[in-house]
C-alpha cells in the first residue's frame, strides 16, 4: 500500500513520524474519512469543508490549499489502483517537547492513506442490525473530527461485546449519534435526524441521506430524538461513509416494529446506490 506522509508517497512499510507527534503524545489532531467510488472522491466539496471547520476549531492552519488536496488525493487513490476505496486523511499539530500549551509556528503532520471498502454484506441489507443505547460519555465538542477517539472506542466496544453492531448515545435522555455513525428515526412517517451542534458529528451521510429524501418528496425534519421516541420508532437507521446506511432492527434486545428494515430505508438505500452510481459514471479526472 502506497502513503501519504508530508509531501511524499511512500510504500507504508516506509512512512515514519517522530515520537514526539502531538497526535501520538494527546491525540492532538483531526482526520476525515472520504468514501472513493470507481476512483472519485465522494462529496469531496463538503468533506473538505467540514475538514477546515474541525482545523479552525483546534486551531490549525490548513497546510494545503483545496486544489492541492485534491491533486494530492486523486494521485494517492490512483496509486492504490482506483476502484471502490475509503480514504483516510490526518492532520496532526506535528512534532513538539511535550507541552499542552500549543507551540508557536508547528509544522503539522499530513497523512493519508487507501483502506478497502467492503460492499454492506447482503444479509445487513435484508435482515438490518443490533444496537444498544448507553449513555454518551463523551466531551461536548463532538462537531470536531478529533483524532482522540477513546471514549467512542469504548462505547462501540461495549455494543460489540453485548452482541450488537453500534452503540446508540444518549445525553441528557436525548439520543445523539452512534459512536460512529448519525442517527434517524421514521416517527409518525416522518424521516427525523437530531440537528447539527456540538453534541453530534455533522455527517456527511446524514446531509446526503436529508437532500436525497427532501429531493424525492419524502416528508423529514431536523429534530431531537428522546429516548422514548427511540424505542417507539417505526424505523431507526444509522449513517456512516463507509456504513452508508444501516437499518437497526433490535434495539436494546427488543424488536423495531417487526424486526425488518422499513419501507423508508429500503426507498432511501436505493437513492443513495443510484447517487454513488451517478458518480462512478462521471469521467475521471487525471491527477
Ligand atoms: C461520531 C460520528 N458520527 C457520525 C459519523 C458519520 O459521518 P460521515 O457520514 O461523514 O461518515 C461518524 C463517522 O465516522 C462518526 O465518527
Amino acid at each position: 500500500m502506497t502513503v501519504f506522509l508530508n509531501g511524499k508517497f511512500l510504500p507504508e512499510s516506509q512512512a515514519h513520524v517522530s515520537v514526539l507527534d502531538r497526535g501520538f503524545i494527546f491525540g492532538d489532531g483531526i482526520y476525515e474519512v472520504i468514501p472513493v467510488y470507481g476512483g472519485k472522491l465522494f462529496r469531496f466539496t463538503e468533506h473538505l469543508s467540514r475538514l477546515q471547520n474541525s482545523l479552525d476549531a483546534i486551531r490549525i492552519t490548513n497546510p494545503l490549499s483545496s486544489a492541492e488536496w485534491e491533486k494530492m488525493l486523486t494521485e494517492l487513490i490512483h496509486l492504490n489502483n482506483d476502484g471502490d476505496q475509503s480514504l483516510y486523511l490526518q492532520i496532526t499539530r506535528g512534532s513538539a517537547k511535550r507541552d499542552h500549551a500549543i507551540p508557536e509556528n508547528p509544522t503539522p503532520t499530513v497523512f493519508a492513506m487507501c483502506n478497502e471498502l467492503k460492499p454492506l454484506a447482503a444479509e445487513i441489507i435484508s435482515e438490518g442490525v443490533a444496537a444498544i443505547t448507553i449513555d454518551d460519555i463523551r466531551w461536548s465538542r463532538c462537531h470536531i473530527k478529533a483524532t482522540s477517539l477513546l471514549p467512542n472506542i469504548l462505547l462501540r466496544q461495549e455494543a460489540l461485546d453485548q452482541g450488537a453492531a453500534e452503540a446508540i448515545l444518549i445525553r441528557d435522555g436525548q439520543a445523539t449519534e452512534g459512536a460512529a455513525s448519525n442517527l434517524f428515526a421514521v416517527i409518525d412517517g416522518i424521516i427525523t435526524t437530531p440537528p447539527k451542534g456540538p453534541m453530534l458529528l455533522p455527517g456527511i451521510t446524514r446531509d446526503l441521506v436529508l437532500e436525497l429524501a427532501k429531493n424525492n418528496g419524502l416528508s423529514c425534519q431536523e429534530k431531537t430524538i428522546s429516548l422514548a421516541e427511540l424505542q417507539q420508532a417505526d424505523e431507526i437507521w444509522l449513517t456512516s461513509s463507509t456504513k452508508e446506511i444501516l437499518s437497526v432492527t433490535q434495539l436494546d434486545g427488543q424488536p423495531i416494529k417487526n424486526g425488518k428494515p422499513g419501507p423508508l430505508y429500503q426507498r432511501l438505500l436505493t437513492l443513495y446506490q443510484d447517487y454513488k452510481q451517478t458518480l462512478r459514471n462521471q469521467p475521471q479526472k487525471q491527477p
